[in-house]
């Protein structure tokens, strides 16, 4: 079946008032990705109960990113549609994030794990939502990287209202166990997380990952980069240049490349992309999701959450960047994505790394000197 076959099927489905099953023609095929098309707080209802290893998502962060409606107005409308009128708008943030988080511990197993990601200034709200919803806090993890762009304004005498964006928040809940850890691992192999196969150069996991500088190379570390100064003082000794690193202790990994986005989606037409308007600078590409995460980091979060073998959910699903992570760590996968062209994207990547080229492809890029865990590198 074409993408544009696909396209209209959904359309007419939509147009009824029902959500979607984009199977890609596969629908028979076992263990095939199941992408479904709609609302997920209305989908997740229909999912079959205690269902699902692990929920990894990368929800809605309510910070208005670009202008995206389902970034803003649509979350007050959602949580104003479910008896929650009349909220502050971190008051509505809150209140949805019950909502969905509710219908998410429907469909999870006792024990199972639920990984989200959020900004530093809304995970507050996203955390109690979900704690709200019966779910348990157990963590949060740091996403540590040097990419980020101030976006604040500037003020005379030097002064501005933001600081430049380092750090994402990824919350770490847990559906209550059935009876102890022991007697929840026994009954549905979910509660615990499967630190043994995430260790970071033989370590136990810890709760952050790091991104290198821009200024770092496949020699070198920039004397500013965050996971060797990291490292360092983990040792603690200065890192003066020049000194060899010790392999680091925390996950490395980038940024999303431009290859990493497009691979699989050659059957969709490049279109302008700009990731930070502000800067007024674009480049073509053929997946214009906006927030696209990098699927090293998104396989870590599966391994560690979810299983082997089990069924991974991300009711907030995008272009299917956790799709490609159960499809590269043989995870079954179900998602949830509002916006059609973003199903048919996600169908698309999700196709390409689970086939053998995408998966040799995959592994080239990760042994690539960008992917390189930082042990491989010294500081000049
Ligand atoms: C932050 S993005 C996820 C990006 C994804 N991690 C990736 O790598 O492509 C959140 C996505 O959730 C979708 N979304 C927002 N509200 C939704 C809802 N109520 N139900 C389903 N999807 C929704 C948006 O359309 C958007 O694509």
């Amino acid at each position: 079946m074409t993408s544009t076959t696909r396209t209209k099927r959904l359309t007419r489905r939509r147009d009824r008032g029902e959500h979607c099953e984009s199977d890609g023609g596969r629908r028979n095929r076992k263990g095939a990705p199941r992408l479904l098309q709609g609302d997920c707080v209305e989908v997740l209802k229909e999912l079959e109960p205690m269902s699902v290893g692990a929920v990894v998502c990368d929800p809605p962060y309510a910070i208005g990113w670009q202008g995206e409606r389902w970034d803003s107005g649509a979350i007050r409308e959602a949580a104003a549609r479910h008896g929650h009128g009349r909220l502050s708008k971190p008051e509505a943030f809150e209140a949805w994030c019950g909502i969905w988080g509710s219908e998410a511990l429907r469909v999870m197993k006792p024990g199972a794990f639920l990984l989200a990601f959020g900004s530093p200034r809304t995970h507050h709200r996203l955390a109690a939502g979900l704690e709200d919803a019966g779910l348990e806090i157990r963590d949060t993890v740091i996403w540590l990287h040097s990419r980020g762009i101030s976006k604040s304004r500037h003020y005379a005498g030097g002064r501005a209202t933001t600081l430049k964006p380092a750090i994402e928040p990824i919350v770490v809940a847990r559906r209550p166990n059935e009876g102890t850890t022991e007697e929840t691992i026994g009954r549905h192999g979910t509660g615990a997380l499967n630190v043994e196969d995430c260790r970071v150069e033989g370590r136990h996991p810890a709760n952050a990952v790091v991104t290198h500088d821009e200024g770092c190379t496949a020699e070198a570390c920039a004397p500013s980069c965050a996971a060797a100064l990291l490292d360092a003082a983990a040792e603690g000794g200065e890192g003066g240049v020049g000194t060899q690193l010790r392999p680091t202790r925390f996950l490395y990994c980038p940024k999303p490349t431009r290859t990493e986005r497009d691979a699989g989606c050659e059957e969709f037409p490049e279109q302008a992309f700009n990731l930070l308007p502000s800067t007024g600078k674009s480049r073509p590409t053929r997946n214009p999701h906006p927030t696209l995460k990098p699927i090293e980091l998104m396989r870590w979060l599966v391994r560690l959450a979810c299983p082997a073998g089990d069924l991974v959910l991300d009711p907030f699903m995008g272009s299917g960047t956790t799709g490609v992570a159960a499809a590269l760590e043989r995870r079954r996968f179900c998602g949830i994505e509002k916006e059609e062209g973003f199903v048919e994207i996600a169908r698309a990547r999700i196709d390409h790394w689970a086939s053998g080229a995408g998966r040799r492809a995959g592994d080239d890029a990760v042994g690539s000197p960008a992917h390189r865990p930082l042990g491989s590198r010294r500081r000049r």
